[in-house]
């Protein structure tokens, strides 16, 4: 019989190799590190649709049961989204989004629910449903539609569920000794970061300092066809202490704002302009 912390150790490394498939560019990443470096995952980001069955507080559940604690909400009111964040006494964070689907017209709307309606609901409440993909039919029409009102409706509906990102700890690692370092070290290998609101979100006020690489984008298969489009990205987070003492372990929602871009399509990375607003329901 396997323990709690077990049974987390495999969702990890299965969420990681899982991650890793659609990320090339952050197995290159975490293979530029040293075995001294002591590179640990701060958090990992999932993201859903905002539907019954498949909420934010559904998807978590699998976790929570194995002991993960509901921490903190979050509001992302220009992308329609919201979040939580859940901790675990020695595991990484987990940050979970969801698109607040009725927020956008009544032809996305129908289309999500109609992805949505595919899943064997079931499968939700084990945890290996967060790394399972995409559970319904999608073509590349029906990707296109959502992503003119969403990038985030888009990306869900093309990957599914799986890690949308893993985040190296800055602190934890011993040969660099800050964001900026790592940042310039990650660049002068060749990667691109995600420059949208700057490269570092955050600051010491906020207690967390954060950037990350552009999506990889992949070749993906849709019922009619493919289409190569962002994956995933790799972030890397230092956190600050509190007053007193301890490092702060929550997220920054302007900050995080911003990450979500890094799996926009149309890079406008040299600028942070919002170019899509969802229309009026
Ligand atoms: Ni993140």
């Amino acid at each position: 019989m396997k323990t709690n912390i077990q049974k987390l150790e495999i969702f990890f490394q299965s969420m990681w190799l899982d991650y890793l498939a659609l990320n090339p560019d952050a197995d290159k990443i975490f293979k530029l590190f040293n075995p001294q470096d002591n590179v640990k995952n701060d958090h990992i980001a999932l993201r859903t649709f905002g539907l019954p069955g498949i909420r934010v507080e559904d998807i978590a559940q699998p976790l929570v049961e194995l002991g993960y604690v509901e921490m903190q909400s979050y509001h992302f009111k220009k992308k329609n989204l919201r979040a939580k964040h859940y901790a675990h006494p020695t595991m990484p964070l987990i940050f979970i989004s969801e698109l607040i689907v009725e927020s956008f017209s009544i032809a996305t709307q129908s289309l999500i629910k109609q992805l949505v309606s595919q899943i064997d609901l079931s499968k939700v409440s084990n945890s290996d449903f967060l790394y399972s993909g995409r559970h319904w039919n999608l073509s590349t029409t029906a990707y296109n539609q959502l992503l003119q009102e969403s990038e985030y409706a888009a990306w869900v509906a093309a990957f599914g569920y799986r890690p949308n990102h893993f985040t190296v700890s800055i602190n934890d690692l011993t040969q660099f000794d800050g964001i900026v370092a790592v940042n310039d070290f990650i660049k002068a290998n060749g990667f691109r970061l995600n420059a949208s609101g700057g490269e570092i979100k955050g600051n010491a006020d906020a207690f967390l300092e954060q950037s990350s690489t552009m999506a990889n984008r992949i070749k993906v298969e849709f019922c009619d066809g493919h289409l190569t489009i962002p994956s995933c990205f790799y972030e890397f987070a230092f956190r600050h202490p509190l007053s007193n003492g301890e490092l702060f372990k929550g997220f920054v929602a302007s900050s995080a704002d911003k990450i979500f871009e890094s799996t926009n399509n149309l890079v406008s990375n040299e600028n942070n302009l919002e170019r899509r607003r969802p229309r009026a329901a």
